[in-house]
């Protein structure tokens, strides 16, 4: 007997949740990580982060109407998913032979190519392995748009990631909150990044909670290394 349902088998709901853990959790958190180490391993970083969310949210919640306005903050997104793009080497199948850099691509075959090379190229970002937020703020004179090519941490094409808006508001909205409520500090700075899927620091991000503030910017913690 045939029978026709509009509703998903439990493999299929199965499938999904495990879809949205690999694809959209696990590829967030890496790049949480990674935009912490940026503003704890940048001078000063930390603490411009957290003016500007002072400056532009305050004590109050954040809202979807303050995203346009957390420029350095979005850069530090940015710059995260540039220097260690989660998905740090992608592939396709080649339909049709094409040509590239003076070299014949057959049909047929499987092709790997990597954001996290293109995005340390020289020639497309001016000191690659500098982690700068600022090259990602529009109103500078030296701004330029990077092409799709030239920035791709989710892909590109007819497969573009469909979480990205949703990653990079994620993103900026915790990054918001952590450095307005927390002063952190890295137990270590010897971070080596691993690949197994998704980049990542290989053994987590250890860090110490120096200071934690509530709402109203009242300390509520003090560590002793703090207080040294
Ligand atoms: C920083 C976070 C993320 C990164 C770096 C990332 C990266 C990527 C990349 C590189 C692709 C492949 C694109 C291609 O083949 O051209 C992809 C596809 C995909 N992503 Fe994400 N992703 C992120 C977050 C998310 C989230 C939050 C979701 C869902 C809520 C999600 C769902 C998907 C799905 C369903 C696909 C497959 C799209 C398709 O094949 O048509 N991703 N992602």
């Amino acid at each position: 007997m045939l029978v026709h349902s509009s509703t998903l088998s439990n493999k299929e709901i199965r499938d999904q949740v495990v879809s949205l853990i690999a694809a959209g959790f696990s590829t967030t958190s890496g790049a949480m990580a990674w935009a912490v180490y940026g503003l704890l391993t940048t001078p000063g970083a930390w603490r411009r982060a957290a003016a500007e969310v002072h400056a532009v949210i305050g004590d109050r919640a954040p809202t979807g109407a303050d995203l346009s306005r957390l420029t350095y903050l979005n850069g530090v997104v940015h710059e995260a998913l540039r220097l260690f793009p989660p998905a740090a080497i992608w592939a396709r199948s080649v339909v049709e032979e094409f040509e590239f850099a003076g070299k014949r691509i057959g049909g047929g075959s499987f092709l790997l190519f990597s954001p996290y090379v293109t995005h340390r190229l020289p020639e497309v970002w001016p000191d690659p392995l500098l982690f700068r937020p600022e090259r990602w703020d529009p109103d500078r004179v030296d701004y330029r748009k990077p092409g799709p090519h030239e920035f791709l941490p989710f892909g590109g094409g007819p497969h573009r990631c469909i979480g990205a808006n949703m990653a990079t508001t994620h993103l900026t909205m915790m990054l918001a909150r952590l450095v307005a409520h927390t002063e952190l500090r890295l137990e270590s700075t010897k971070i080596r990044p691993v690949s197994p899927t998704i980049l990542r620091p290989r053994h987590g991000l250890l860090v110490k909670i120096l200071e934690l503030r509530n709402e109203v910017g009242a300390k509520t913690v003090h560590t002793e290394a703090q207080q040294d």
